[in-house]
Parts: structure tokens; C-alpha cells; sequence
């Protein structure tokens, strides 16, 4: 079977250090793997997905060309892979509520990120709700097989597969099981300052995000009052999260492996390890600014792109989601 690649990024908040890890430097990865292998790597910007929770429709507009950007600066090359925004392609919204008639709406309410962000909102909305759904359609509409995410996409990824499964068992096989793809070092990277959360867009605290954009001197000061535990050693371990993620993230940095930096820095103390921790943050993320920034500047060209990723996005969905409304019994336009 061809390598189909797929994955997907919300433009809400931000891109950090943790969306690199587990998104950005996997794509440009499996893009390279895909086209090797004669396969075909879709990159989807998901702008529905954003308005799952409380946002600004203008910054909605703004975050989806920041993205579009961010992709192309960390190495997608929009002649190989197929990047596109999910509301420019309309099967992506046919498919979710075709789909919708094969999720349990039981395992839907078991979703942990669905549980985790409805804590403490007056008003969750039923799109946060069916929100996996949508996701599973984004995968299943481009016959995907390989998916690479963060570990907190993890159970999403589950119930995707879940789906294809009743809808084959319902309806006859139709579609492909995807595998995801998690990073061996890096697939979930922690808060600075609360090494028990998940560094994010949203949700994590500012001084213990480290976002794609922040400045340098900016990046220093966060790692210089990343939280740390006590002790002289540099070695990943349950009782010492700091550390460890501090570790991950100079290991995703740099390509080096994480067993290398332990032994490097073990005995040191955390002071000259912090240290070399921001300079590989900054060394890595300057050039990807410099890339975006001249991007960024060119709207019309970014249009331009992902309109013609638009283009080929849409061919690609168009007859498999044909063949979900044909399988379901409906009587189709003649
Ligand atoms: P999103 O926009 O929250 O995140 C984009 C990617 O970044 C990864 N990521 C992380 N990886 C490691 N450590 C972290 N701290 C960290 N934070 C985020 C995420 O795992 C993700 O891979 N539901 C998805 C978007 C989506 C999607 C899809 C993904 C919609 N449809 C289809 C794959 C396939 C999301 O909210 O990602």
C-alpha cells in the first residue's frame, strides 16, 4: 500500500515548542519519507476545529495564514506535499456528519481533551463535543495511513480508527486504518513551569511556553526559570519531570540523544545545562524566523499556495467522500 500521509494544526493561539516536536519537524520528516516512497503527505490547517471553543473571528482569519506560514518555514515544500486550509475543501464538513452516524456518542464523552476543556466553562458547545469526529473525517477522506501527531492526539487517533472500523463493518470496506506516527523523544512536551501539563497553544502558563516565535532573549529567560528539581542530576526520571523535559526538548533540538546529554551533563548541576538548553532552543528557532517572517509578509503568495493545495485536496476527497454517500444508500444526483 502507498504511504498516505495526513495530518492537521488548529490556527488557535500561538504555535510552541511542543507543536514542533509533535507536529512541525514530523511533518517535514514524513513528508520526505512519503515522497520517497511514491506516497502522497497532506497538511491541513483546521480552521473548523478552532471554533470548537470561545474565539475572535478575526484572529481566526489572521492564526490561519501564521500557520500557513509556519508550515512552509519549517520545511513543507507546497510542490511535494499538499497543504490547505480544512474549511476550503467542504467535504471535510460532509464527512464529519456522515460519520457522526457511526461514533458512539458514549466514547465521545470518554474523550480525556474534551473532558480537560470543558472543565470549568459556562458554555461547551456541542461542536467541542463531535469535534473527534471531524478529525476522524479529515484522516479518512484521503485514504490515510500514516498520521503523525502528538501523544495527546493519541486517543483521537483511536476512535478514527474506531469509526473506519463500523463504518467498513457497516457498510463494506471502505476505508484504510491509519497508524499514527509519535516521536520517540518529544511526543509530549511539558510546561516549563509546571512540568505535570502539557506545554500548549492555549492552557499552559506563558512563562512555561516556549513559543515558535518568541525572541531570544525571551527563550533564555524561560529556561533560566524553568522549574527543576532538586539535585545535581541531569537524568530523566518519574520524580524529576523538570529535568527530564528539559532534556527532551535539548534532545528534539539539537538530533542528539537524550542517554548523550544525560551523560554529557550528569553532576553539573542544572546551570550550564539550562544554559546550553536556550541556546539550542534559539539556534534552532532563529532561522525558522527569519523563513517565516519573509512568508508571512506575502499574503497574496500564501493565497496562492493554498489555493492550489485547496485544489488538490478537493480531488483527492471528492470521490472517496462519493463513495461514503454511495455505500450509505443515498440516492446521489444523477
Ligand atoms: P493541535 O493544533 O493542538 O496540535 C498540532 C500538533 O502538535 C502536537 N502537539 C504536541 N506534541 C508534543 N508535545 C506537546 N506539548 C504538543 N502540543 C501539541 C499535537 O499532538 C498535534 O500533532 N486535533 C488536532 C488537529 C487535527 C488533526 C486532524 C491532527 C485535526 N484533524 C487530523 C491529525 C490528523 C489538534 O488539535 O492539534
Amino acid at each position: 500500500m502507498t504511504m498516505r500521509v495526513f495530518s492537521g494544526i488548529k490556527p488557535s493561539g500561538d504555535p510552541t515548542f511542543g507543536n514542533y516536536s509533535g507536529g512541525f519537524r514530523q511533518y517535514a520528516a514524513t513528508q520526505d519519507i512519503a515522497a520517497a516512497e511514491g506516497g502522497q503527505a497532506f497538511f491541513c490547517i483546521v480552521d473548523l476545529h478552532a471554533i470548537t471553543v470561545e474565539y475572535e473571528p478575526a484572529e481566526l482569519r489572521r492564526r490561519t495564514l501564521d500557520i500557513a506560514a509556519m508550515l512552509f518555514a519549517t520545511g513543507l515544500d507546497p510542490a511535494r506535499s499538499i497543504v490547505f486550509v480544512q474549511s476550503h475543501v467542504e467535504a471535510h464538513a460532509e464527512a464529519a456528519w456522515l460519520l457522526s452516524a457511526v461514533t458512539s456518542y458514549g466514547q465521545l464523552g470518554r474523550m480525556t481533551q474534551f473532558k480537560e476543556k470543558r472543565e470549568g466553562q459556562e458554555f461547551v458547545s456541542a461542536a467541542l463535543f463531535s469535534y473527534p469526529t471531524l478529525m476522524a473525517g479529515d484522516i479518512l477522506l484521503y485514504r490515510t495511513t500514516t498520521v503523525p501527531i502528538g501523544d495527546d492526539q493519541r486517543q483521537h487517533l483511536e476512535l478514527a480508527r474506531d469509526i473506519a472500523a463500523r463504518f467498513n463493518a457497516r457498510f463494506g470496506d471502505t476505508f484504510v486504518l491509519p497508524e499514527g506516527v509519535f516521536p520517540e523523544v518529544g511526543a509530549r512536551i511539558m510546561d516549563l513551569q509546571d512540568p505535570g501539563d502539557k506545554m500548549g497553544k492555549t492552557g499552559s502558563s506563558e512563562a512555561g511556553t516556549i513559543r515558535m516565535l518568541d525572541a531570544p532573549d525571551v527563550i533564555r529567560r524561560k529556561v533560566r526559570s524553568a522549574v527543576t528539581d532538586s539535585g545535581r542530576d541531569v537524568v530523566r526520571s518519574p520524580e524529576k519531570p523538570g529535568v527530564t523535559n528539559l532534556i527532551e526538548i535539548l534532545s528534539v533540538a539539537t538530533g542528539e540523544p537524550p542517554e548523550a546529554v544525560e551523560s554529557r551533563y550528569d553532576g553539573q548541576g542544572y546551570g550550564p545545562f539550562k544554559q546550553d538548553v536556550a541556546e539550542a532552543l534559539v539556534e534552532l528557532l532563529v532561522p525558522i524566523q527569519a523563513r517565516y517572517e519573509e512568508l508571512r509578509a506575502d499574503e497574496t503568495e500564501l493565497h496562492r499556495l493554498l489555493a492550489i493545495g485547496a485544489e488538490k485536496a478537493r480531488g483527492e476527497a471528492a470521490p472517496v467522500l462519493e463513495t461514503m454517500y454511495e455505500r450509505m444508500g443515498f440516492a446521489r444526483p444523477q
